[in-house]
């Protein structure tokens, strides 16, 4: 692993960011420099790191010379305005927005599904939407021995997808709830406190949301493939992990036992399938994990060829923070930094 290695972290105060400054620390990654940057809401405030405390500079005032790796999660305006700069600059940057993710020539990755896309990047590489990541983690290994015919998909998203505001806007809006007044929406259409709903990100003229077209994009892109995709995306009022009812049309017979060994044997994935002892992945039991974790596995008899099963993953980890050091990880291993 390289010692001299320069970080830098844009929309390090945020939901995400945060849980990239834990990831790094927890893995113990060696390093030179960390250099963290936010808005100027954040000038003056300063981050625990290892023991240390780190300056947060405001973005608009900062330049990223000498940064060899930047990680963004300040959303796709501010994506769109600097990952270039610091692409030019000499770094290899890592965006977890959509700013990028469709681009020719910007490899979309997934480090257990397609790092062999990773050869050919020219600075720019893009994280996948959370909701993306852990569904693709969980049936990429089925669809190797046993190709999708076609995926159908409804989501349960946690708050924190949206940021630390979000989250906020829940807890405030069920402590109302709990006393028998009625919240006002914010951040979202709705109240989401005691409430949710199948909206997230904005309506497109198809009829789809934003969140239901990047699952079935992203997944075309990831997995170099045009397989149907059928997503229905939930707001949940849950505050971290992503759960997804997730239904396979594969191509031959099924052992479903074989399908159990294998996704237990695949990286980074954890079977949790015991139903009998009401053992099964729930939000608060994967919260903090880095894996995907799958249970209630069972054939779906409705079709010839059907499988049915129940994905949870952090989304702010496995979905975002872990996802993109695993990528800086693989680039290092793989001598393309
Ligand atoms: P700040 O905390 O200074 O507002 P979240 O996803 O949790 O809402 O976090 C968004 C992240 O993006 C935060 O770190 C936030 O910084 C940062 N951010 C938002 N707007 C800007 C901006 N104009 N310039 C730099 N960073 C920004």
């Amino acid at each position: 692993m390289k010692k001299n290695i320069c970080f830098g972290i844009v929309g390090a105060t945020g939901a995400v960011g945060r849980k990239i400054l834990n990831v790094l620390e927890e893995r113990g990654l060696t390093f030179k420099k960390l250099r963290l940057f936010a808005s100027e809401r954040s000038k003056g405030l300063k981050l625990p790191f290892n023991r240390e405390s780190i300056d947060v500079e405001f973005l608009e005032e900062a330049d990223f010379k000498g940064l060899d790796v930047v990680f963004f999660s300040a959303g796709a305006d501010i994506s769109r305005k600097y990952c270039p700069e610091a692409v030019k600059a000499g770094a290899v940057v890592i965006d977890n927005s959509n700013a990028f993710r469709m681009d020719e020539g910007v490899p979309l990755i997934i480090p257990e599904v397609n790092s062999h896309a990773l050869k050919n990047h020219k600075g720019l590489i893009a994280n996948p939407n959370c909701s993306t990541i852990q569904m693709l983690v969980a049936i990429a290994p089925i669809h190797r021995i046993n190709p999708i015919k076609r995926i159908v998909v409804t989501s349960y998203q946690s708050v924190s997808g949206t940021g630390l505001e979000a989250i906020a806007a829940l807890k405030e809006q069920s402590r109302a709830m709990l006393e028998g007044k009625k919240p006002a929406p914010s951040i979202y259409p709705h109240p989401i406190g005691f409430n949710l709903f199948p909206h997230i990100e904005p309506f497109l003229e198809s009829g789809m949301c934003r969140e239901e077209e990047k699952m079935i994009r992203e997944t075309h892109k990831i997995m170099e493939s045009p397989i149907p995709v059928c997503p229905t995306t939930v707001r949940v009022p849950v505050v971290f992990c992503h759960s997804e009812v997730v239904n396979l049309e594969l191509s031959h017979a099924i052992d479903i036992i074989q399908i159990r060994d294998l996704l237990a044997k695949s990286p980074g994935i954890i079977v949790q399938d015991d139903p009998q002892k009401n053992v099964y992945p729930m939000p608060l039991t994967c919260q903090d994990r880095d894996e995907v974790f799958v249970g209630r596995i069972r054939v779906d008899s409705s079709i010839k060829f059907g499988i049915n099963m129940w994905v949870v993953a952090d989304n702010l980890r496995r979905g975002a923070a872990t996802n993109a050091v695993l990528i800086h990880q693989k680039l290092v291993q793989e001598n393309l930094i």
